[in-house]
């Protein structure tokens, strides 16, 4: 266990470590398959959201012909819906689950072994998809995505906790980024591997469904040879010596003093706080700010409508005049925009930042939202205004991967100190699942009500959210954890307003 003495440190020298913490950012190959081996959790975040568009038809032949032969009845219209929306929805209800229990999962397994002990629920899941057709059981297929959807709840926890954790500062942005490149990844391979003539068809929908396996044996191969997370085994486990040997393997050096010492700043602050639990995050007034802004940034991501593009994108594409097939592989287009612009965002992150990214990105949609309401408007004055509809829901794809797409994952772990970062996490991750199902449940509804309209309430959620989060979203880019998460703890009475660089400088100069 660490004195206070082994961590006071005079100014000056604080000074030299974090100019030492932001000159230091090695990529070794041990963090590379660090990232790699968390990463794969996030593909299959992405290629369970998506896999479950193309084989729609052929899922629900199996379930009415299953339903024959134990009946010698078809199902229905209506019970066939039903039966369709709740192999849809238990998906997220296992990923409210799995995001509420990440924090606690996080730090009693461990950030590493939590997500060794993660890929089982997804093994299980793919073998139960995989032998349904089989077993002529669609409860099979349903049993498999709400466990799926749970490994995945998991996932969007664990895997940017990990990552946050593993980085210097300065690389930060840039390995939060891939926990989004991965899910765009995931969401294109199974749009492509769901094209009719590959897996998305009568005869393969089940071995489509059951490849999710694939993420999961990886990672049970790779995460073994991966190091824990050096700030859990420093600062919540109190284990020093194996927290300097994580580092060194992941930076691939034996001076790893300044991150030590940047742990150890971090760990007598939160000393007091230690571990926080859920409830006790809403009762500790400095721990406000920072949850509500990681709050409204996991809104933000959801209510800017990107899913209503996302779910409802073929619809979209055959309304402005294209065949189904061409409306399917326009569809992949969009996974592939997202792919490209994702990769092109990582190294933006630590370079202009996550503030401006993010801020642009929504302002680009706000304005993107209005032109697709107008072009949906008038889709029948002329035949350019539906061409107009693709290439301007094409633009709001841009420029939801600039920013929104992948700034909400990374900004929670980066906004609270070790105590209660995992709690911090469970929440929002909660929060953008609750709303993800909200919007692919709700958008066909809405859509029935007001038609073309229906695109108004995301342009005005995606006001709201630029106007609060440009007056407090703080700048996180190159700062270490413990300078972003002292500006709560040391103005909680003045009240926080973001400064476009509230910076080291000023930081330091305030110790
Ligand atoms: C983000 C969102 C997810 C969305 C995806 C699209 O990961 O959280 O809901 O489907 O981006 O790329």
């Amino acid at each position: 266990m660490s004195t206070a003495d082994d961590i006071s440190i005079s100014v000056s020298s604080q000074k030299e470590l974090t100019i030492n913490d932001k000159t230091d950012g090695k990529i070794t190959g041990r963090l590379m398959l660090a990232v790699f081996g968390a990463v794969l959790g996030s593909l299959q975040f992405g290629f369970n959201t998506g896999v479950i568009n193309a084989p729609e038809g052929k899922i629900k032949d199996f379930m009415n012909g299953t339903h024959i032969k134990r009946t010698g009845e078809e199902f229905s219209e209506d019970a066939l819906i039903n039966l369709y929306s709740l192999l849809v929805a238990i998906f997220a209800v296992g990923g409210m689950i799995g995001g509420l229990m990440a924090g606690w999962w996080a730090d009693f397994f461990g950030r590493k072994f939590g997500l060794i002990l993660n890929t089982l629920p997804g093994i299980a899941a793919a073998c139960l998809m995989f032998f349904s057709r089989h077993a002529t059981s669609y409860e099979m297929v349903i049993a498999g995505r709400f466990l799926v959807g749970f490994n995945c709840g998991l996932y969007t926890g664990l895997t940017p906790l990990y990552l946050s954790e593993i980085s210097t500062p300065n690389i930060r942005g840039a390995l939060g980024t891939l926990h989004q490149f991965g899910v765009v990844i995931g969401i294109l391979l199974s749009q492509v591997l769901g094209f009719p003539e590959v897996l998305g068809n009568g005869q393969y929908w089940h071995v489509l469904l059951g490849m999710c396996i694939v993420p999961c044996g990886l990672q049970l191969l790779v995460m073994p040879f991966c190091p824990e997370s050096p700030r859990y085994l420093l600062i919540t486990k109190e284990q020093e010596d194996k927290a300097l040997s994580s580092l060194r393997t992941l930076r691939g050096t034996s001076m790893v003093d300044a991150d030590i010492s940047e742990m150890k700043r971090e760990q007598s602050n939160s000393r007091a706080e230690a571990k926080i639990g859920m409830l006790h995050l809403f009762k500790k007034k400095s721990l406000w700010m920072p949850l509500v802004i990681s709050i409204i940034m996991h809104l933000s991501q959801q209510l800017s409508g990107i899913n209503a593009i996302f779910y409802y994108s073929a619809t979209l594409f055959k309304s402005a005049g294209v065949s189904e097939t061409t409306a399917a592989h326009a569809t992949s287009g969009i996974g592939a925009i997202m792919v490209v612009m994702t990769l092109i965002t990582i190294p933006l992150m630590d370079i202009i930042g996550r503030r401006t990214l993010h801020l642009t990105g929504l302002a680009g949609m706000f304005v993107f939202s209005i032109l697709i309401t107008l072009s949906l408007v008038f889709q029948d004055q002329a035949k350019w205004v539906k061409i107009a509809t693709i290439v301007v829901s094409l633009c709001f794809v841009v420029f939801f991967a600039i920013g929104p797409g992948s700034i909400p994952w990374m900004i929670v772990a980066e906004l609270f100190s070790q105590g209660p970062r995992p709690a911090a996490m469970s929440i929002s991750v909660l929060i953008n699942w609750i709303f993800n199902f909200v919007v692919g449940y709700l958008y066909p509804f809405l859509q029935k009500a007001i038609g073309h309209y229906s695109f108004i309430p995301f342009t005005g959620c995606l006001a709201l959210s630029w106007i609060f989060l440009f007056k407090y979203l703080p700048e996180t880019k190159n700062k270490t954890i413990e300078e972003i998460s002292s500006q709560w703890e040391r103005k909680p009475k003045e009240g926080f307003v973001a400064k476009e660089d509230t910076g080291l400088v000023h930081f330091k100069t305030s110790l």
